[in-house]
């Protein structure tokens, strides 16, 4: 089981989720002006781990009555992205992600920049968020995967024939979208997209704490997606592991949610020593990661 060796890399479990909260806050937080990175652009260009995305979004759907925050790009993604394909990731060095990891991202808001990214070095990557974000995030899927970029698709052909290697260009299939409402969907192994593979090593969540009504779905999906692995024979050795990266705005709803995820999980911060610069240098952006509880240890 690869959990151990990143244990060693986590430092002390949380074991007092108010005392988390107040550690957290002591803190000098920068104001993100809500922490878009820019709520009026319809296309951003972004460069994470030395590759270049174009990515639609928008700020007509954002403005609409009701909830659709995920219709532009937040500004601890770009950055999550590039910690996530380090390879010095411990998440890489204890064998959480691999070539063959499953991964699940929820509410992945238009971009699916994590995706984008990780996609390529993973099995196979399943984004999710409710049904509004659906058109922009193929858009997205479908004009930055490399078969798409002309530059990319040059040098993986010339390699390609060259070394007789099979193209660096993955399927469209490893990377797809899955409408996915935590407040009205039932997880179940169907989101896999396969037959043979039924639950998932990793489970993601970037910037969706902050709202308080959505703390209690939102947590109640990431273990329903993290328990599928204990009904799944072939991964029954591996444990499934939730990553939540946020940007500290209310402490409130911070403390609603670690206290929430701490019911279901046994839960560690990212150490700085362990993150990139660009999430270190900023104390606003935090990553925790869980590991579900036994049943009889979920604490009431
Ligand atoms: C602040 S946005 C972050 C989007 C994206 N992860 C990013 O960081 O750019 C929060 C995301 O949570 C999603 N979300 C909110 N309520 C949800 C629900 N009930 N079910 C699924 N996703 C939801 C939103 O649609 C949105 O994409």
């Amino acid at each position: 089981m690869a959990f151990p060796s990143l244990l060693d890399q986590l430092g002390p479990e949380i074991s007092d989720p108010e005392e988390e909260t107040f550690l957290l806050y002591s803190q000098d937080i920068p104001s993100q002006n809500l922490g878009f990175v820019d709520p009026q652009a319809t296309t951003l260009d972004l460069s994470v781990a030395g590759k270049d995305y174009v990515i639609h979004q928008s700020p007509t759907i954002l403005n609409r009555p009701g909830s659709t925050t995920g219709a532009v790009v937040w500004k601890i993604t770009p950055l999550i992205a590039d910690w996530l394909a380090a390879s010095d990731n411990p998440l890489w060095a204890s064998g959480i992600l691999s070539s063959c990891s499953d991964v699940l991202e929820l509410g992945c808001g238009i971009s699916g920049l994590v995706g984008l990214v990780l996609a390529p070095l993973v099995a196979k990557y399943t984004l999710t968020d409710q049904s509004y974000v659906a058109r922009l995030v193929e858009k997205n899927i479908n004009e930055n995967s490399p078969l798409r970029n002309p530059k990319q698709t040059k040098t993986t052909s010339t390699s390609q024939k060259r070394k007789g290697k099979p193209s660096a260009v993955y399927p469209k299939a490893e990377l797809r979208f899955v409408p996915l409402d935590w407040e009205l969907d039932e997880v179940t192994p169907s989101l896999t997209g396969s037959d043979k593979v039924k639950s998932f090593d990793l489970v993601i969540a970037c910037d969706c704490i902050y709202n308080d009504t959505l703390i209690q779905p939102l947590v109640q999906t990431c273990a329903d997606v993290c328990r599928l692995r204990a009904s799944d024979e072939n991964g029954a050795d591996k444990t499934a592991v939730c990553l939540v990266a946020q940007q500290l705005r209310d402490p409130e709803i911070f403390e609603s949610w670690i206290k929430e995820f701490s019911r279901y999980f046994r839960t560690w911060r990212i150490p700085d020593n362990a993150l990139t610069e660009g999430l270190r240098s900023n104390p606003g952006f935090v990553v925790h990661l869980g590991i579900l509880r036994d049943e009889a240890e979920t604490r009431n």
